[in-house]
Parts: structure tokens; sequence; C-alpha cells
């Protein structure tokens, strides 16, 4: 019998390059994702795809990952599963997608995800959510290399209608906060397109590690942008900058979740322009194109706008009233094209979604 799994995107709205040192994160999963849809049963897991030209064709343990392609994940997820004491059966269905990829949304991990709750389903293996995200985060690593941490896995699993999801990624704790009233989540894609694995994001890693000493044992979640004059003072400049912005980060991801909680726009704004300026300044992650979408979004009246996602490229993410979202979308989009006409940019207006599911 065909069954429909459907695993969201996540814009994350701020705590970024927090995750892979045990910080705080808030993404929200979007309305745009991967479906799958398949039937169980066989030993291998056979899927096909609008988006790839490759079909992937990989045993039901995943131990016979190819080398390239989209089943290299399907592969790892598989494998994961295997070593979790998933029985090994296959799956034979089709992949469809309305998640842009290369975007900085997450289309790995919600391949991932949609992978693992299908392959969970057709052979009764029950996971909890957040060991899920684990496993799909290991899987990630398996197949690409990447020492990612959970953030956008736990995003695609966790997420909830109409709300961001606080992670702490030490602990796991995780609790839904709602996004702000009235509001809606646009993604304004660059059309930039990268790839972790062709990025720095590991060599942005070993500079903050290099300076992760000074904290003594703790994580930079644990301490206060008051600590920073005293912590940095021993470090050479680019480490000091990659801590400093990781500091500074998590401490805005609660300023953050407070601002949401008193719906204090003007705060929820400054916030992001300063976690924009600290990702541009001092972990060195944006680029010009985003740089620019992010101060046409608010000058053309969104409430608050930064990158999101690991950046080099991809999307930046806007908070805007939702009877205005057509409006600032189109303006920035007007503003990037005459900033950049070789570009083609992209605005998708994004509702905060429910979680990875099974859907009949
Ligand atoms: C990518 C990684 C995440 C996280 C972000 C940056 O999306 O997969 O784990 O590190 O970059 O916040």
């Amino acid at each position: 019998m065909t069954r429909l799994y459907h695993a969201p995107g996540r814009a994350n709205l701020v705590g970024e390059h927090t995750d892979h040192t045990d910080g705080l994160v808030l993404p929200a999963a979007i309305d745009r994702g991967i479906t799958l849809r398949g039937a169980p049963g066989g030993g291998r897991i056979r899927l096909t795809s609008d988006g790839f030209d490759e079909v992937a064709d990989v045993a039901a343990d995943g131990s016979d990952p190819p080398q390239a392609g989209f089943g290299r994940f399907v592969a790892a997820v598989a494998n994961q599963l295997a070593a979790a004491g998933r029985p090994a059966v296959g799956i034979t269905g089709h992949l469809s997608s309305d998640l842009p990829r290369g975007a900085g949304l997450s289309s790995s991990a919600a391949l991932e995800v949609v992978t693992a709750i299908a392959l969970c389903d057709a052979a009764d293996h029950h996971l909890e959510p957040i060991e899920l995200a684990a496993l799909c985060r290991r899987a990630e690593h398996l197949a690409v290399g990447v020492p990612s941490g959970i953030m956008d896995q736990a995003a695609s699993i966790l997420g909830r209608s109409g709300h961001a999801i606080l992670l702490d990624c030490q602990t796991l704790h995780h609790r839904a906060v709602p996004v702000l009233d009235g509001h809606v989540v646009l993604v304004l894609d660059t059309g930039v397109q990268r790839e972790l694995e062709t990025s720095e994001y590991r060599q942005r890693l070993e500079e903050l590690r290099s300076a992760l000493h000074v904290l003594e044992g703790r994580r930079p979640a644990e301490m206060s942008p008051g600590d920073l004059p005293r912590l940095l003072s021993s470090l050479d400049e680019i480490p000091a900058r990659r801590l400093r912005h990781v500091v500074t980060e998590n401490h805005r991801v609660r300023e953050v979740v407070a601002a949401f909680e008193t719906a204090d726009h003007p705060r929820v704004q400054e916030l992001f322009a300063a976690g924009h300026a600290s990702l541009r300044d001092d972990f060195e992650v944006s680029i010009p194109e985003l740089d620019t979408v992010v101060e046409l979004a608010v000058d053309a009246g969104a409430t608050a706008a930064r990158m999101t996602g690991a950046g080099f490229g991809g999307a930046a993410v806007a908070l805007v009233r939702e009877a205005d979202a057509e409006e600032v979308g189109a303006t920035v989009l007007d503003g990037y094209r005459r900033h950049f006409p070789a570009r083609q940019g992209v605005v998708h207006v994004c509702r905060a979604a429910d979680g990875a599911q099974r859907l009949e």
C-alpha cells in the first residue's frame, strides 16, 4: 500500500553557527519541503525524484552507498537506522520537493528526515523525535563528511505550525515559541547557490574551535557578552572574532525569544540587525547579495531581517506582517535585480509549519 510522508525545510530565525558548539538555536520549519510517496517491502530502497535525473537504489540497510548523488543521503540514513536496530525493510517510491536546493533551507536535512520516517514506518520501528534528529545528523556527516550541527534535522522533525523551536543543542531540551503574531516568514533567496561540503563551513568551525580553550570547558552559550573583553584578550584576531560571534549570538537567541514574547518589534529588528552584522563582520559568512536583500527588506517595511543558514550564499529571512508580505517581497526583488542584474533572486512567502509526518 502506498503511503505519503512529508518533511519540511527550515528557516533559522536566530542562533546561527551556534549549534556546532552546543549552543542555542531558534529555527522554524517552513511550509515547503520534501514529500515521499512510497510502498514498503523488499530488500532495497528504490527512489525516483522530480529534482534529480538519477535513481537512488540502495540496500535497505544502507550497506552499499553510492559515491555521488542524493542516494548518498538515503544510504546514510538507512545505514544509521540499521545501526539503531531497524529491520532491513525496503521501500519503492518517489520524492517530490518544493524546497529550493543550495538556498540554505536545509533540503538535505529534509531529505534525510523524510527518508528516515518512511523507513521507520516501513519496518514498524519507533524512535523518539530527538533521537531521530541525532540519527539524521549522523547520516549527514556520513554522506557529506562535514561536521554540521543538529539544528536542521531537529527543526524538520520538531517544527510546529505558527512557532519557532527554541533548542538547546547540548541538553536537547526544546520548546515551541510563537512567531510574532500576524507575521509570515519571507525567504529571500539570492540565487547564489552553495553546498556545505564546498563552503568554508569546516574552516569556520576550526577557527572557532581554536578559541574555545579560553572557556576552560564551558560552552559559549554559558558566557555573557560582558565576559568577552577578558576572554578575547589572549586570542589572535580571527579566533577572537569567531568566538565573539558565537557568544553574542547565543545571547541574542535568549533576547529574541523575550522580544517575541513581549511583541517588542523594534527590539526584534535591532537583534536581527545585530545578528546579521555579527555574521558578516565577525563570523564572515555573509556575501554582498545577502547584505543587500537584508537592507532592502528592512527599508521596504519588514519588521526584521537577517541572513539565514550557513551563509556563503543562500537566503535571508525576514519577518513581515502578513498583509505586507507580497509587496515587501516584490520591492526587495526589484531592488535586488537592480543591484545585481546577473542574479535571479526568488522570494518565498512561508509560514512556520509542523514537523515531519506521515500524511495518510
Ligand atoms: C548549516 C548546518 C547547521 C548550522 C547552520 C549554521 O545549516 O547544517 O548545523 O550549523 O549551517 O547555523
